[in-house]
């Protein structure tokens, strides 16, 4: 079924996003969409505003995506769409464009679980990473530690209690007065090379709880008090401070981000001692989502997994990210074993979604 031709349409955030994939990995076409125009001028999502925007450029990425590709909606063998979980206002234009393909071209849908697509996608690249496998999946809105049996068989060894670590990176970056033009993590990733990560004594999160959870909350507020003690203006762009100041916001940028991903580091040494008890044939831990993209965390990642024998798989930052390829390469596996929806009728009033 390497013929297969998928097409993935993502809307759960904050990018609309549409690729075309090959049953045998091939990415034929990729588009995204960012909001980060918008999420700069109004300092976060606002669900309406959202799907305003989702609304507005849906069918040109969707058409792109084709046109990338080479085909038209008569070459698709089915269409791969993400049903949450998200905000459910900007699902819906996702879902409604899909299935008004599926109907007009009598395609199969198969409806894409956004934490999943962000594990499988691992799979695109790296043909030799079977079940079973560990997976951190690391984003704005989601820290998961799962054990992937096998193709929807998921074991939840953590999550986390309040924030995610992606929510943690954007919010310290916006306290900064950093460029919020792009999202936040990459700008934290970015100053702290220049900082000194031992300068500010942050405390891990939840070092008492002997467990795979997470928590990001507690540094955020650390991070906040941090930054009022030290009297930083974030009124003040990063690009206008002086030397010193500059220093300063480097030098927590730098200590935020190490004790983030000690964090990160901690909970997965207790996760793959778990993950063996259960399945001990475990050879790899799939890091996916947003912040997987950051290169630090990665390299941290990366001894614990040697540390303990394992291999590291991080699909490449443009997969990890929100993206169509994952969508589509997730709705590939599943339509494989069978599991899809038959195409909607050609008829169905859009509303019904
Ligand atoms: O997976 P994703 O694109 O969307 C969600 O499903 O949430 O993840 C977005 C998150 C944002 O919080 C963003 O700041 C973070 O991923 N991110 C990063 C980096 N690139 C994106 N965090 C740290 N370092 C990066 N290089
Ligand atoms: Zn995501």
């Amino acid at each position: 079924q390497d013929d297969l031709v998928v097409l993935g349409i993502e809307t759960s955030c904050d990018d609309t996003a549409a690729a075309v994939v090959r049953g045998n990995g091939e990415i034929l076409s990729q588009v995204v969409s960012s909001q980060a125009d918008l999420l700069a001028q109004y300092g976060g999502v606002a669900p309406k505003m959202a799907e305003e925007a989702h609304l507005q450029v849906i069918d040109q990425v969707v058409q792109e995506a084709l046109d990338k590709a080479k085909l038209t909606e008569r070459n698709l063998s089915a269409i791969a769409v993400t049903i949450g979980p998200g905000l459910g206002l900007c699902l819906r234009v996702g879902v409604r464009k899909a299935r008004k393909i599926a109907g007009s071209f009598n395609l199969p849908i198969i409806g894409v679980h956004h934490m999943e697509a962000h594990a499988l996608v691992a799979r695109l690249n790296e043909r030799e990473l079977q079940f079973p496998f560990m997976a951190l999946l690391i984003s704005g809105g989601h820290n998961l530690l799962i054990l992937a049996r096998d193709l929807g068989q998921y074991i939840q060894l953590g999550t986390t209690i309040d924030d995610a670590i992606g929510e943690a990176y954007d919010k310290t970056a916006k306290w900064l007065g950093l460029d919020l033009r792009r999202s936040g993590g990459p700008a934290i990733e970015e100053l702290a090379r220049e900082g000194d990560a031992k300068s500010i004594k942050f405390s891990t999160p939840m070092k008492q709880h002997k467990d795979c959870n997470f928590s990001y909350a507690g540094l955020k507020t650390q991070v906040r008090l941090a930054i009022e003690s030290k009297n930083i203006n974030a009124t003040i762009p990063i690009s206008s401070a002086n030397s010193e100041d500059r220093r300063t916001r480097a030098d927590i940028a730098a200590s935020f981000q190490r004790v983030a991903v000690l964090h990160l580091e901690e909970r997965c040494e207790r996760a793959i001692e778990w993950a063996l008890k259960i399945e001990p044939s475990v050879k790899y831990l799939v890091v996916s989502g947003g912040v997987a993209s950051n290169q630090y965390v990665r390299a941290r990642l990366d001894q614990v997994v040697q540390r303990n024998s394992l291999r590291l798989v991080c699909p490449p930052p443009s997969l990890c990210t929100d993206n169509g390829v994952m969508v589509a390469w997730t709705g590939i596996e599943n339509f494989r074993m069978g599991r899809f929806d038959p195409p909607p009728p050609a008829d169905e009033p859009e509303d019904i979604v």
